[in-house]
C-alpha cells in the first residue's frame, strides 16, 4: 500500500504502469529499477536505497538486513518503506527488519543551536497527527523518544547483531538530533554492510555548516567509516528523470574500508541498469 502522502504524487498514468508492473512483471529486477529510474513511483528515492541495500546484502549472503527511517512524523515514509519491501521481496529473497525512529512532538522545542537552522525551521513542526496511520503498518518497529535516548539504548539491545543496517534515512530536520542520531553509525563494522546505502532529506538551502550536512562532516573527522557521496549517481540517473539531479545527491554510502566483506566481488547490476555502456566497457 502506497501512503496517502505519496499518493498526492502518483498520477493516473504512472500508477497504471505500477499496477501493470506488479501483474506482469512482478519478479522481474529490471523491471523495478525502471520504475525507479524513469521516476514513475512515489518516493523513489526510498525505493532505490531499499534495493540497493538488498542487493549489496544478498550478493555478500546476507540472509537478513535493517531499514531505518529517522524522523517519522506520520508514518506515511514506513509505510511505503514496507510497500517496496513487499515488491524487492518478490525478486531478491533477503529478509527485513524495518525500524521507525520518532519524536511525536516535532522538532525539539528547546534548542537553540544555530546549526538548526531555526530560521526556517521551529521547534514543534511536524507534530505526529494521522493516527489512523499507525493501523496500516505491518511489521515495522516504533522507536518512540529522543534519538538522544533511543539510539543508544537501541545499539546496546543488538538489533543490528541479527540483521546489519542496509538503508538509513536522516529526516530529523535539525542538527542537534543528526548529530546524536549518528551515533547509530559509529558502532562495530559486523552492524554493517561494506557500503550501507544512507538518504538524508535535509538538502534543499542546506549550507556546508549546518543540519545534516554539518553533521555528516563531522563524522567523517572522527575517521573510521566514511559518510561518502556517490559519484555520478545524481548525474547519470539524471538522464533518465530530471529530478534525479538533485535527489541523487541526496544520497550516500557508509564505506567502512576495515569491513571484512569490502572486497569481495560482485556483478555491479545497478550501475550498468543506470548506465548500459558501463558493461560495453568492460567487455571490450
Ligand atoms: C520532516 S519530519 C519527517 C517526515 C517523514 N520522514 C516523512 O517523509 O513523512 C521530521 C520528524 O522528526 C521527528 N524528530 C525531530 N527531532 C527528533 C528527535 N530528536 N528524536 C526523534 N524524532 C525527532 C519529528 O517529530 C518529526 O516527526
Amino acid at each position: 500500500m502506497i501512503s496517502d502522502q505519496s499518493k498526492n504524487y502518483f498520477s493516473f498514468y504512472n500508477s497504471f504502469k505500477y499496477e501493470y508492473f506488479k501483474f506482469f512483471y512482478g519478479k522481474r529486477f529490471d523491471k523495478f529499477f525502471e520504475l525507479i529510474k524513469y521516476g514513475t513511483i512515489p518516493r523513489p528515492n526510498y525505493a532505490l536505497g531499499i534495493l540497493m541495500a538488498a542487493h549489496q546484502a544478498k550478493e555478500l549472503d546476507y540472509k537478513k538486513i535493517s531499514i531505518i527511517e529517522l524522523g517519522c512524523w506520520n508514518f506515511e515514509g514506513l509505510i511505503d518503506i514496507e510497500n517496496y519491501i513487499h515488491d524487492i521481496k518478490k525478486f531478491i529473497d533477503i529478509d527485513f527488519n524495518v525500524y521507525g525512529f520518532e519524536l511525536g512532538t516535532g522538532h525539539i522545542k528547546e534548542e537553540t543551536n544555530p546549526r538548526n537552522r531555526l530560521y526556517e525551521l521551529s521547534g514543534g513542526d511536524y507534530t505526529f497527527k494521522k493516527k489512523d496511520n499507525l493501523k496500516k503498518l505491518q511489521f515495522s518497529e516504533l522507536v518512540l523518544g529522543d534519538v538522544k535516548d533511543t539510539v543508544p539504548k537501541f545499539l546496546e539491545e543488538g538489533h543490528l547483531d541479527e540483521a546489519p543496517l542496509g538503508f538509513i534515512i536522516f529526516d530529523l530536520g535539525f542538527y542537534t538530533s543528526a548529530k546524536n542520531a549518528l551515533q547509530l553509525l559509529n558502532s562495530d563494522s559486523k552492524r554493517y554492510l561494506p557500503r550501507s546505502i544512507i538518504y538524508s532529506d535535509n538538502n534543499y538551502f542546506v549550507l556546508k555548516n549546518e543540519a545534516d550536512k554539518a553533521a555528516f562532516s563531522e563524522f567523517n573527522k572522527e575517521g573510521g567509516k566514511m559518510i561518502s557521496p556517490i559519484g555520478e549517481l545524481a548525474e547519470q540517473l539524471s538522464v533518465s528523470w530530471n529530478k534525479w539531479i538533485f535527489l541523487g545527491k541526496r544520497m550516500y554510502m557508509l564505506s567502512d574500508l576495515k569491513h571484512e566483506k569490502y572486497n569481495i566481488n560482485y556483478e555491479q547490476k545497478i550501475n550498468k541498469l543506470i548506465n548500459s555502456s558501463f558493461s560495453v566497457t568492460l567487455k571490450r
